[in-house]
């Protein structure tokens, strides 16, 4: 995989496991500004898990082997010491682990916003605003659909600024026509910041549109990884081939196509 001179983030040869299952398996990845990796791979594949040890978090996933380089702090993954994440801006897989359920949303919002973002008030509503979510009231997370939470979700690590956004199946909830525009003001952000983005999804349509690069996970592995155009215009590997013929991502992908026209 190309890589710029010097990685936002660097993983080298990182193995876990759960008990005495392996659940990952020699993985190595760079990601540096202007990039947008996109992680693809089944259910079961460990790429939570990767994102989980990225951020530091080894349970339920025991490290076995491997160091995470951090804007240049190298954390040994056997050593005891935490490391600290606090650029990284993380979407997780569930909108229901992102927030406090017995508390509004607009506090939610508040306390993060004064702690964590850079931006004025009013740039912080221009996100809301730009992800299509109203006003945050006095709503509680359950008043919202998952798809509003997981736009809320998103909204609050754009307006963190972060030196690196994480998204874990950040559209699971979303249509694929809003999934998209959501996408495109991440990359407008991440874009003009310099952000780069690593990106686990399912869906291989998003992936094709916004990914620079892709990254293929099989049973804890990495089995292929390349520029995108390069990836899904000539896979190599019998599984990547696999999920690019899949009919289902090419419906999508037409169908994206489409309402991007
Ligand atoms: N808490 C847990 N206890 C035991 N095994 C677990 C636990 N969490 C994950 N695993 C196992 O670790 C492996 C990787 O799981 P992981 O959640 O990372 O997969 P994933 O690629 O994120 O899947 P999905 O696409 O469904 O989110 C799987 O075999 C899973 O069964
Ligand atoms: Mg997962």
């Amino acid at each position: 995989m190309p890589s710029n001179p010097t990685p936002v983030l660097a993983i080298n040869a990182l193995s876990a496991q759960i008990g005495r299952q392996g659940v990952l398996r020699d993985i190595s990845l760079e990601i540096s500004a202007g990039d947008w990796l996109a992680v693809v791979g089944g259910s079961g594949a460990g790429k939570s898990t990767l994102l989980r040890l990225i951020m530091g978090l080894r349970r339920p996933a025991r490290p076995t082997s491997g160091e995470i380089v951090f804007d240049g702090d190298r954390w040994d993954c056997l050593s005891p010491k935490a490391p600290d994440r606090r650029g990284i801006a993380l979407v997780p897989q569930s909108p229901a682990h992102g927030f406090d359920p017995l508390r509004r949303l607009r506090w939610q919002w508040q306390q993060l916003a004064r702690r964590k973002s850079p931006l004025s008030a009013a740039d912080q509503n221009a996100v809301l605003h730009a992800l299509g979510l109203p006003a945050l009231a006095e709503s509680f997370p359950h008043h919202w659909s998952r798809g509003m939470q997981q736009r809320l979700l998103l909204a609050m690590a754009l307006i963190e600024r972060p030196r690196l956004l994480i998204l874990d199946e950040p559209t699971s909830a979303l249509d694929p026509l809003i999934a998209a525009q959501v996408l495109e003001e991440v990359r407008k952000t991440a874009q003009s910041q310099g952000i780069p983005v690593l990106m686990v999804t399912h869906d291989l349509a998003l992936a094709a549109q916004f990914a620079t690069k892709i990254a293929v996970m099989a049973q804890g592995a990495l089995v292929e990884s390349g520029p995108t155009e390069r990836l899904l215009s000539d896979p190599q590997c019998a599984y990547t081939q696999d999920l690019v013929a899949h009919r289902h991502w090419q419906t999508t992908f037409h169908e994206v196509r489409r309402a991007a026209e």
